[in-house]
């Protein structure tokens, strides 16, 4: 295990009812409130107006910033530090999913910082300060309502890469299941996937003495393989959303990789695949995972059988580890493809034509990975094994 210093900061309010708690969390931090929603589902599912209803008790000032994108676009962010720094904004409230809470955090840095907001998603300029902010989850996947990380989309410019500092982590984050029962079938899916894929990218280190830290996220990984089919047959069950919703904030908060660095290879190359594409991210985790795995089963293949034991019963009896590794991957493959997650890029009418793009936005930054590091060789070996 490796030295390690944990903090987090954030406030989880967890369980049925507990909007009304924003009238205790916000006040402290003064009256002007920018709201900060997607698309419409907030309207549609009634939480806009209970959020309206609970501003308004408390008097606040609200402005509003609507239409954040799924894969949440820089240009968006603009909109919310020019109303931020003109308002003089005191607390931004996310209501959404990811995006939305992806959004906020850079809307809060940026709103204090002169340059353009892009200049911190590339990191020519770090957040040193940031307007305080909250979140209403209303979609279990990124973890992102209690973690300071945000991934950031340029439209132009086909980028789209992850940044984050200590201070963009949320004051509080209200986690209600109720707010998630209207998330469609296929958005419920796309969220199993990433946070299993964040429990997959903290497994493939390469430090030893991690028994706990396995155990934790190979529980993580086996109460969601066993929720996901029961949840997607009642998807307003109170019970599964709650399990899944816990589990979504537990996988990339920092709990289970205390004490080790994972790989987030396969999250590079995603972001890269949806920079180009825009597909959702959960979807573009679920193509290219398994193929990550094949094409790295060879450097470690001890840790291959661990998982695919431990995780997906495999019966390691009479079979090297390789083998054995290389089945749980393809049950891997299966449970994702079981709960209907897509397995090849061409079901989202990807080819080939534009993989030299996809490799170089991938290698931005130079070769990647902690487990293994991937070169232009291999980034463009794994995009054609997805196609
Ligand atoms: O925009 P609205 O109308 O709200 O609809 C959204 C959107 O269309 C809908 N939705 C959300 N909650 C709903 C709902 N529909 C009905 N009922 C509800 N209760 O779902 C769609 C997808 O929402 P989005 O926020 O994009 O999904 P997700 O939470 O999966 O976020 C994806 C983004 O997060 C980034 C991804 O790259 C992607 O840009 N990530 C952020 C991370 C982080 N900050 O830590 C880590 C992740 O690995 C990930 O990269
Ligand atoms: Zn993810």
């Amino acid at each position: 295990m490796d030295n390690f210093t944990f903090l987090n900061p954030t406030k989880l309010i967890f369980g049925k009812d507990q909007l009304e708690q924003l009238k205790t969390e916000i006040p402290p931090f003064g009256k002007k409130v920018l709201l900060v929603y997607g698309g419409g589902s907030i309207k549609r599912s009634g939480l806009y107006e209970k959020v309206i209803n609970q501003l308004n008790e408390i008097n606040a000032t609200v402005f509003e910033l609507s239409g954040v994108e799924p894969n949440p676009r820089v240009s968006t962010v603009r909109k919310g530090v020019d109303i931020c720094k003109k308002e003089n904004v005191d607390f931004i409230l996310a209501v959404g999913g990811g995006s939305v809470i992806d959004c906020t955090k850079l809307i809060a840095a940026a709103s204090k910082y002169d340059g353009d907001a892009w200049d911190i998603v590339i990191k020519k300029a770090f957040a040193k300060e940031a307007l305080p902010f909250g979140t209403v989850l209303t979609l279990a996947a990124t973890g992102s309502e209690m973690n300071s990380g945000s991934v950031i989309t340029n439209w132009e410019t086909n980028e789209k890469y992850g940044w984050g500092s200590p201070v963009t982590f949320p004051k509080f984050s209200i986690l209600d299941p109720v707010n998630t029962y209207t998330v469609p079938r296929d958005q419920t899916v796309y969220g199993m996937v990433d946070m299993m894929s964040h429990v997959l990218e903290h497994y493939f280190h390469l430090t030893e003495n991690t028994e706990f830290q396995d155990r934790m996220c190979e529980g993580l990984l086996k109460t969601v393989m066993e929720t996901a089919p029961k949840l997607l047959n009642d998807l307003e069950s109170y019970e599964y959303r709650a399990t899944v919703l816990y589990c979504g904030t537990m996988a990339l908060n920092g709990m289970l990789n205390m004490g080790y660095r994972g790989d987030w290879a396969t999250h590079n190359l995603e972001h890269a695949v949806s920079a180009v594409y825009d597909i959702p991210h959960g979807g573009g985790l679920a193509i290219i995972f398994p193929n990550w795995m094949k094409h790295n089963l060879h450097v470690k293949p001890s840790r291959f059988k661990q998982l695919a034991v431990r995780v997906f019963n495999v019966n390691p009896d009479g079979k090297t580890d390789e083998e054995v590794g290389l089945e749980g991957i393809e049950k891997l493959r299966d449970f994702w493809n079981s709960i209907g997650a897509p397995s090849r890029l061409a079901d989202y009418d990807i080819d080939d034509s534009k993989l030299e793009i996809m490799a170089d936005r991938a290698m931005a930054n130079g070769e990647f990975g902690t487990f293994t590091k991937l070169n232009r060789d291999d980034v463009l070996a794994i995009y054609r094994a997805s196609l």
